[in-house]
């Protein structure tokens, strides 16, 4: 009796996946067709470990393992309105070996609005609890998201902006934490030190930088922050120096926020976007290399010890057929071969400290892909056969996580 009841069941769920076997009509133009199973339960999904945190590091809730990441960003995902352009950036970044990718959650020119307001809330809260419509799993249960961030590169010069910026980040990361108690959350800063912090000013690339109503320690240290995030673009921040001092610039205050993050904060820290220019070719190195390098450098050397400097996401990747959404650091990374080796470079020597092979993540990333307007797409399976040297020959866990950007513009703080 309870053999059929069982019997009847899993021909109902054949039933349903046969349903849900569909062709994906293409958006736009209509040029573009997907053939894809969905099967929107989110029991039958594959499982997959949350990230979570242990003191200063990231862990595998799943395997245990340490996580340190390389990863990259990609803003223009939501707008890109392609799901085969999607699919194809993710599947490149999975193939450089890369874990993370940083986007939005929602597209320029959508929801702006005054911080702590009713309407910002609703937006967490229509996020959070979204149902990917492939899986059937709500956002806030799902493992291929790796954090949420609050904010990108929260400023406002107002004098009183920053204990109005302290309070509304302790206020989001509440409600985020109320409604989801799995995701880790970061607040988006740009990393720069404020005037309460005078022996760290010298870390700030200049007098500028103390004004813009946030601090990185006071700001990271709110108790529902799990993470630190750091931005660093030596190009735009020190334009005038030479290679040279914004190479050694760029070391002092990466090895600054990972010494704050192990030492004051006690969290991890993701060097959220590292930008720079592609300058002209100097004795056999690009400018970018040389500084991208540095922070690959950094982290690796951090990932030895255990320590709290736990990634670096580049800023950023596009794809042929994006360049309206390219900015002066944007590149294809297959055209820049040496910058394409250095990526690759880094997550296997990363992943040789921490990797290890897991199937499911793979197949649970590749279920993720209906975004808040259906735009992340499938990641196609692939080889990194780059990875020489690992003690692993199946690398298709690698694009384990993403990352979600909750806002991505500056609400300015009025004056109190
Ligand atoms: C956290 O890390 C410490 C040090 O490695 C370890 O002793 C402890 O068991 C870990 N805690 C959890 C909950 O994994
Ligand atoms: C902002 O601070 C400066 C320096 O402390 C002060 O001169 C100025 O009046 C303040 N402005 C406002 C609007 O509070
Ligand atoms: C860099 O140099 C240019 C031209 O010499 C100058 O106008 C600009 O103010 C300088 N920028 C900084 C940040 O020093
Ligand atoms: C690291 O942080 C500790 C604690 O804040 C501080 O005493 C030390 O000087 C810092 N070291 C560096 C190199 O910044
Ligand atoms: C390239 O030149 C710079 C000085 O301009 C030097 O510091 C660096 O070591 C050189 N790199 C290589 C690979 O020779
Ligand atoms: C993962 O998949 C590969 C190839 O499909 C297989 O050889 C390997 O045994 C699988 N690993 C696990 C842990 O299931
Ligand atoms: C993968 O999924 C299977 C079936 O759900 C489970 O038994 C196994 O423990 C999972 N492996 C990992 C590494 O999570
Ligand atoms: C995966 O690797 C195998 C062996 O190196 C190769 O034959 C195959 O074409 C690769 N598949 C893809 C999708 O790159």
């Amino acid at each position: 009796m309870r053999e059929r009841k069982l019997y009847a069941l899993i021909g109902g769920l054949l039933l349903l996946a046969v349903v849900y076997l569909n062709w994906e009509p293409g958006s736009g133009s209509g040029s573009e067709s997907v053939f894809e199973i969905r099967i929107p339960i989110p029991w039958l999904q594959p499982r997959m470990g949350f990230v979570t945190r242990n003191s200063t590091r990231f862990v595998d809730s799943e395997t245990g393992s340490l996580v340190y990441v390389t990863g990259w960003n990609s803003y223009w995902l939501m707008s890109s309105g392609s799901r085969v352009r999607v699919s194809e950036m993710l599947r490149r970044g999975r193939d450089m070996g890369m874990g993370v990718c940083r986007t939005w959650a929602f597209s320029d020119g959508g929801p702006q609005c005054p911080p702590g307001s009713m309407e910002w809330l609703s937006i967490i809260e229509t996020i959070l609890t979204r149902k990917n419509t492939y899986s059937g799993v709500m956002y806030s249960d799902e493992p291929a998201i790796f954090a949420w961030e609050l904010m990108n590169e929260p400023r406002c010069v107002s004098n009183s902006s920053g204990p109005l910026l302290q309070a509304w980040i302790a206020e989001m990361a509440s409600y985020i934490k109320s409604l989801d108690q799995k995701h880790l959350i970061t607040v988006g800063l740009e990393g720069f030190y404020g005037h309460q912090r005078p022996g760290r000013l010298g870390v700030n690339p200049g007098q500028w930088a103390a004004s813009l109503g946030s601090d990185f320690i006071q700001n990271s240290a709110v108790e529902q922050i799990d993470f630190a995030s750091v931005h660093a673009y030596p190009d735009s921040w020190i334009p005038n120096a030479s290679l040279e001092e914004k190479a050694k610039y760029l070391a002092r205050w990466v090895d600054s926020h990972v010494n704050d993050s192990q030492n004051v904060l006690k969290k991890p820290v993701l060097f959220t976007e590292v930008g720079s220019h592609f300058h002209v070719k100097k004795n056999g190195s690009y400018d970018r290399d040389i500084l991208l390098k540095t922070v690959y450098d950094k982290v690796y050397e951090s990932a030895k010890l255990g320590q709290a400097g736990a990634g670096a996401l580049i800023w950023q990747l596009v794809i042929e057929g994006m360049e309206s959404y390219q900015d002066e650091f944007s590149l294809i990374a297959k055209e820049h071969p040496s910058t394409y080796k250095l990526i690759m470079q880094q997550s296997c020597r990363l992943r040789s400290l921490f990797g290890k092979t897991d199937n499911n993540s793979t197949k649970r990333f590749n279920l993720f892909r209906d975004y808040l307007i259906k735009m992340i797409s499938f990641v196609g399976e692939s080889n990194v056969s780059h990875c020489q040297g690992l003690h692993t020959n199946n690398e298709q866990d690698l694009l384990k996580v993403y990352y979600v950007q909750l806002i991505i513009y500056l609400c300015c703080f009025k004056e109190a």
